[in-house]
């Protein structure tokens, strides 16, 4: 009903003569027409749509999209403190990437840093028939050795927003990330696009030098945040020489009366961030690449790795306001909590710093959006679970803190990654690589795949899950203990991501549909407990997994090339891997 009501007001909002009504697929009343996409036609593809099932269809473009990216190394101080960085092209984030959606993409990645080895990932890409190009070292691929480049293809069979980033260690956190926009319909109409919002915490020291004390279970304070990797830091009375001064706030100018739509996108390395911007409503449209049914809200609460589209109408009286990145101080500790904001302005000339302050209750919980409002547009219902998988979150000290998962703490050694093991049709895995091995139980009718991971530590900390290679359906995500049935899962479309949080002292419940041979990560995003082994990785219908010829050798050489370079390996590997 809310869906047919949505398109009735889209197509009576059309006004271009391009605009033809459009028929709910259910209807099947017509053949599908082509409609355009325009500020008063979002939900329209041509002759595709926000009610295609794009998990099954994908719009042929023929086109191509390539870009290069270069890792480098070097100095940088995006809130005006001089630190090393690593960087894409140079820049922090690196450079949009912008697909349509059903496009190839084809990334020549560099690696130009010295003394590291990298490898790209492309977060929330189905990577749907091309495992290969995950870019998980240890897991898809052998590191991309310095000197090397390394060519990544795929297709694009979702829209919307996301981002990449190295999947290596800790190298996310010092800078190596950028955005992703794959163009598609949406589930509400906006103006204009104001692409990526990124959410981060920020240290002055560097993460890898963190990480000494980190490693050892207590995450350290961290010195500020940034938004689209700026901010300001006040380096007055400083007596430290790498305290330059001259960062920027985050800026951007509303027009009075037009609609924007943001990409917010969390980064951080432990960080969960309440989003909003004084005096204006929120409405989001899309849970990671997943458009929603369009709620309004004051603030979103945002996790690591989670990213929400977000129409902003600029209706509030001209003026200066601030943008909150909004961090929740009871998730982590920060040194500059209320200092992570932005500026929007309804006049491009003024400078001032906004006087507005803010209305949203301050969130205490570190739990996801309510479970209620994330509604997927394209409403699908999970069928057949012929097999949960539950596996018990727990802790050791073994050299230092690590997370298990059944007992076992991930550790991947870079140089054999799983991949290899299936090209050589092992099915024997080490055990420290946690993989669990799922297939349908019959070629004809779909299945899905049921992971609960159970929080018995104790501690009572959440977690933000990953999935790679797959969106998930969220069946359960509750305190308490799970008693194995499938009792209390919701199965009638569900939330539907890449990203939920496992509340601490209880469980989340995942289905995916076993529809894309392949290794796939499961892991915690955040940065610390990645590398602390919070991870195991599906093996999904390894008989099934093929990687024509061409793909096979690009593998070969990456592995190849890194294994020549490991006798001068500077930095040896001293986390779980990814
Ligand atoms: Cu953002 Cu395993 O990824």
């Amino acid at each position: 009903m809310r869906q047919s009501l949505f398109f009735l007001l889209a197509a009576v909002a059309g006004s271009s003569a391009l605009t033809i009504p459009h028929v709910h697929p259910e209807a099947n009343l017509l053949p599908r027409q082509s409609c355009e996409n325009s500020a008063t036609s979002r939900s329209c593809w041509g002759n595709y749509s926000i009610d295609t099932n794009y998990y099954d269809e994908t719009p042929d473009t023929g086109k191509t999209v390539e870009y290069w990216l270069s890792v480098e190394e070097g100095s940088c101080a995006p809130d005006g403190y001089t630190r090393t960085c690593m960087t894409f092209n140079g820049t922090v984030p690196g450079p949009t990437l912008i697909a349509d959606w059903g496009d190839n993409l084809v990334i020549h990645v560099t690696n130009n840093m010295q003394t590291n080895g990298t490898s790209i990932h492309w977060h929330g890409l189905r990577q749907l028939g091309t495992t290969e190009y995950d870019g998980v070292p240890g897991v898809s691929q052998c590191p991309i050795a310095p000197g090397d480049t390394m060519t990544y293809k795929f297709r694009v069979t979702q829209y919307g927003s996301t981002w990449y980033h190295s999947h290596f260690s800790l190298q996310y956190a010092e800078g190596l990330f950028g955005g992703m926009i794959l163009n598609g319909p949406a589930t509400a109409d906006y103006d204009e696009d104001l692409g990526t919002l990124f959410l981060q915490d920020w240290s002055h020291i560097e993460a890898f030098t963190l990480w000494n004390t980190a490693k050892l279970g207590a995450p350290p304070t961290l010195d500020t945040g940034l938004i689209n990797g700026t901010n300001t830091f006040d380096c007055s009375g400083s007596t430290d020489s790498n305290c330059v001064g001259g960062g920027k706030k985050f800026e951007t100018v509303f027009e009075s009366g037009k609609k924007y739509r943001f990409r917010v996108i969390n980064i951080a390395i432990e960080g969960v961030f309440q989003f909003s911007i004084d005096g204006h409503t929120l409405t989001v449209i899309g849970t990671d690449l997943v458009p929603i049914v369009p709620y309004t809200t004051d603030s979103v609460q945002i996790a690591i790795g989670q990213r929400y589209d977000i129409i902003v109408e600029a209706n509030a009286a001209s003026g200066d306001y601030w943008l909150r990145g909004g961090w929740v101080t009871t998730c982590a500790t920060n040194s500059n909590p209320d200092g992570m904001t932005g500026i929007v302005r309804y006049d491009a000339s003024s400078t001032s710093d906004p006087t507005s302050t803010s209305t949203v209750t301050a969130s205490t919980s570190c739990s996801d959006e309510p479970y209620a409002s994330l509604v997927p547009h394209l409403s699908l219902d999970v069928g057949n679970m012929p097999t949960i998988t539950s596996e018990d979150l727990s802790f050791t000290f073994d050299s230092y803190f690590k997370w298990t998962i059944n007992s076992s703490s991930l550790l991947l050694d870079w140089a054999e990654p799983t991949l290899m093991k299936v090209f050589n049709g092992d099915s024997i895995f080490p055990t420290e690589y946690n993989v669990v091995a799922v297939q349908p139980s019959s070629s004809t009718a779909t299945e899905w795949a049921v992971l609960v991971i159970q929080d018995t530590t104790g501690l009572g900390l959440n977690h933000p899950i990953h999935l790679h290679g797959h969106d998930f359906w969220v069946l359960a995500q509750t305190t308490g203990m799970f008693d194995g049935t499938a009792s209390s899962f919701n199965t009638a479309n569900p939330p539907r991501r890449d990203v939920a949080t496992l509340p601490g002292n209880g469980y989340l419940a995942l289905a995916f549909q076993l529809d894309n041979p392949g290794a796939w990560l499961v892991h915690c995003h955040i940065a610390w407990h990645a590398s602390q082994g919070l991870s195991l990785e599906f093996v999904e219908s390894e008989s099934s997994i093929s990687v024509d010829s061409a793909d096979q050798t690009v593998f070969t050489n990456t592995c190849n090339t890194w294994n020549s370079y490991i006798p001068t390996e500077v930095w040896p590997q001293d986390d779980s891997g990814i």
